[in-house]
């Protein structure tokens, strides 16, 4: 794939959410799963401590952070994801600011935060790199990042394809690592890795494929992929067939909780 400037890639990520951000505020692989409940195990906000999810969708783990009594931030690029989160916070008798803005350039000061997450997200940004850069910068010293992520399996030609896959159901995904790819660029922001688990996510195909609103052209390329796939990415993605039919894979997630030193 030809890399996509910053600008370009802003503005496919927005003309891709904007109209289904209510899909994933009613998202269940988004709502809850083993990769968020160790991301709060793992940073365990204290009641009062500041929290800024960046890339925050239909509002999950920011919702999560404002029940413990964290005092949230949700940043997003596009309004209409933050519109949604704000419904959800609500629903739930939540609060938390909501600030428009690009992860890679935080609009924030630096060391103004006690916790920084991003879920599900950074696969989106032009360049990861330069975002955790930004997470690192406006943590206070000692402050948490958590991190969730697809990552790729470790053979070069199945990354490579899994990445496809991936950006074939959702042209506004960018890039996926595998996993010493996303540890090494977190650790050249400074970051110091605490902990790291990769979880297994079981999607439902066809209710994974809604939510990008793939046609039956994008269904059948998905489906040709899968079957035409090297061993080394059937194995990552366990795909599950009902007869001919594809119905559900695994995807793996990694899990990172970061320290930025005192
Ligand atoms: C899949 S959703 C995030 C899911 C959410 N974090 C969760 O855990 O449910 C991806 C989000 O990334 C946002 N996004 C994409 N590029 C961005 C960028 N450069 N800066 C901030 N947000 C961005 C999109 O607008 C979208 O809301």
């Amino acid at each position: 794939m030809a890399s996509r400037s910053a600008d370009d890639q802003r503005a496919i990520s927005r003309e891709r959410f904007a109209p289904r951000a209510e899909g994933y505020r009613e998202s269940a692989p988004h709502a809850s799963g083993p990769d968020l409940e160790l991301l709060l195990e793992w940073l365990s906000p204290a009641p009062g401590e500041s929290a800024l999810d960046v890339a925050t969708g239909g509002g999950h783990v920011a919702l999560a952070l404002a029940r413990t009594g964290a005092d949230v931030t949700a940043c997003d690029l596009t309004p209409e994801m933050l519109d949604a989160a704000g419904l959800l916070l609500a629903e739930h008798g939540c609060q938390a600011r909501f600030v428009v803005g690009d992860a890679l350039a935080l609009p924030f000061d630096d060391a103004s935060f006690d916790v920084v997450t991003c879920r599900i997200a950074a696969h989106h940004f032009a360049d990861a790199q330069t975002f955790f850069t930004e997470a690192a910068r406006v943590l206070k010293p000692g402050g948490r990042f958590g991190f969730q992520d697809q990552a790729l399996p470790p053979e070069g030609p199945s990354a490579v394809l899994t990445d496809a896959f991936e950006r074939t159901r959702d042209p506004s995904h960018n890039q996926s690592y595998n996993v010493d790819g996303w540890i090494t660029l977190i650790e050249r922001a400074g970051l110091v890795v605490e902990r790291r688990e990769v979880v297994g996510k079981h999607l439902d195909f066809a209710d994974w494929t809604a939510r990008q609103d793939c046609d039956e052209a994008c269904l059948a390329e998905l489906e040709q992929q899968m079957a035409e796939a090297p061993e080394g990415m059937r194995r990552w993605l366990e795909p599950e067939y009902d007869g001919e039919r594809l119905v559900a894979f695994t995807n793996r997630h990694l899990v990172v909780l970061a320290r930025k030193p005192a």
